[in-house]
């Protein structure tokens, strides 16, 4: 398959989608320098191994895996490897790993003397299609996810698909919730051929939900307008975040952004996209009180002077942008949410 291309000027980059990617690491990055290698426990270790095995100076980091990683003592921690290491400009991060690795390890090579060297191996569906491009690098704070980071594009992205075998069934799903936003509000003719059940390999529907992601970060590096397409489903999808966080049956992001999306769709469009959700055992309602979902909407870093800007998709593949108070969310929601 030929590699795919971010076109961003002087950060162009290319994303290479290939099974077997890992055990050629040489042919896709430059390793012969410092290398600090980001990881986490819940990935299994042969990954990184392949990739410090092929480093002139390799420096591993093997972090707990979890959001609650994502956060300012392990950013200052990949930091200080760094400096204790005496990395300079001409070295380099990898983060091998799903999108709390990416986003972590990238923040910390984008600004570790002002910017390294940053690749990314993602091993998560959803790391693969959606947080590994794009540039977008963050941690957590204050109780607010992705609070305080940058835009900070890789050097290259390498996605070997042979990874998601270990990968288990719940996270394979949510990444396939963030495949179904894509094509659902941005790619008809890929939603087309999912929906239809033509059986897709692995890497066409990265490769095919890849390609909207760059067009849109082409077109909207960030986020002034176009971008903010992909935010479909996440405005009720973090609140649900929010509130299932909460209890014992905690929900991922994915299946957040799967009820989310049923939320924010036209009546046409919701039957075909819950048919779809329902395929991958996504889920399709959730139960909960008005007022903790009003509490959780205005919790929203995006919510300004009560209303937020949400992605409608009346019908596949094309979507709007509205500006619309909690209540009028809340409204929105009937029908998807159980709300006592
Ligand atoms: N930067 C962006 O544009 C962007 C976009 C979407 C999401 N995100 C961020 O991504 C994060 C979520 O990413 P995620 O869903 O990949 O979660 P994650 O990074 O927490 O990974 C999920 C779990 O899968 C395990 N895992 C990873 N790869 C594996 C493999 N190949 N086999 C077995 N287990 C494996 C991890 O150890 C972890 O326990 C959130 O922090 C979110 O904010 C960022
Ligand atoms: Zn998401």
């Amino acid at each position: 398959m030929p590699d795919l291309l971010m076109e961003l000027g002087k950060d162009s980059y290319s994303i290479i989608i290939e099974k077997g990617a890992l055990e050629r690491i040489t042919e896709h990055l430059f390793l012969s320098r410092k290398v600090l290698v980001v990881t986490d426990k819940g990935v299994p270790s042969e990954y990184s191994k392949k990739i410090v095995s092929k480093c002139a100076h390799p420096f591993l980091v093997k972090l707990d895996s979890g959001e609650q990683n994502k956060c300012p003592k392990k950013y200052l921690y990949l930091l200080k490897k760094m400096t204790e290491n005496g990395f300079d400009r001409h070295d380099c991060v990898v983060a091998v790993g799903g999108g709390v690795i990416g986003d972590l390890a990238g923040f910390a090579a984008a600004t570790y003397m002002r910017g390294i060297d940053f690749y990314n191996v993602p091993t998560t569906l959803l790391s693969q299609v959606d947080s590994s491009v794009g540039g977008k690098t963050a941690i957590d704070f204050g109780g607010y996810k992705n609070i305080v980071g940058s835009f900070y594009q890789p050097k290259k992205v390498i996605i070997d698909p042979e990874v998601l075998k270990t990968l288990d069934k719940r996270q394979f799903a949510c990444g396939m919730a963030e495949i179904i936003k894509m094509f659902a509000s941005y790619d008809k003719d890929s939603f087309d051929k999912l929906y239809s059940n033509k059986k897709m390999p692995i890497e066409e529907l990265i490769e095919r939900a890849l390609k909207v992601k760059i067009d849109v970060v082409s077109k909207d590096e960030k986020e002034s307008g176009l971008r903010k397409v992909l935010n479909f489903g996440h405005t009720v999808g973090h609140a649900l975040e929010c509130i299932s966080a909460e209890t014992p049956s905690m929900l991922l992001h994915g299946e957040c952004v799967a009820v989310g999306m049923l939320c924010m769709s036209g009546k046409d469009a919701k039957k075909q996209i819950k048919k779809l959700l329902e395929r991958y055992n996504l889920p399709t309602t959730f139960e909960c009180s008005k007022k903790d979902l009003k509490n959780a909407l205005a919790h929203d870093k995006k919510s300004k002077t009560g209303e937020i800007s949400v992605v409608k998709v009346e019908n596949i593949g094309k979507f709007e942008f509205k500006n619309k108070t909690h209540d009028e969310i809340i409204n929105d929601c009937k029908g998807v949410l159980k709300l006592l």
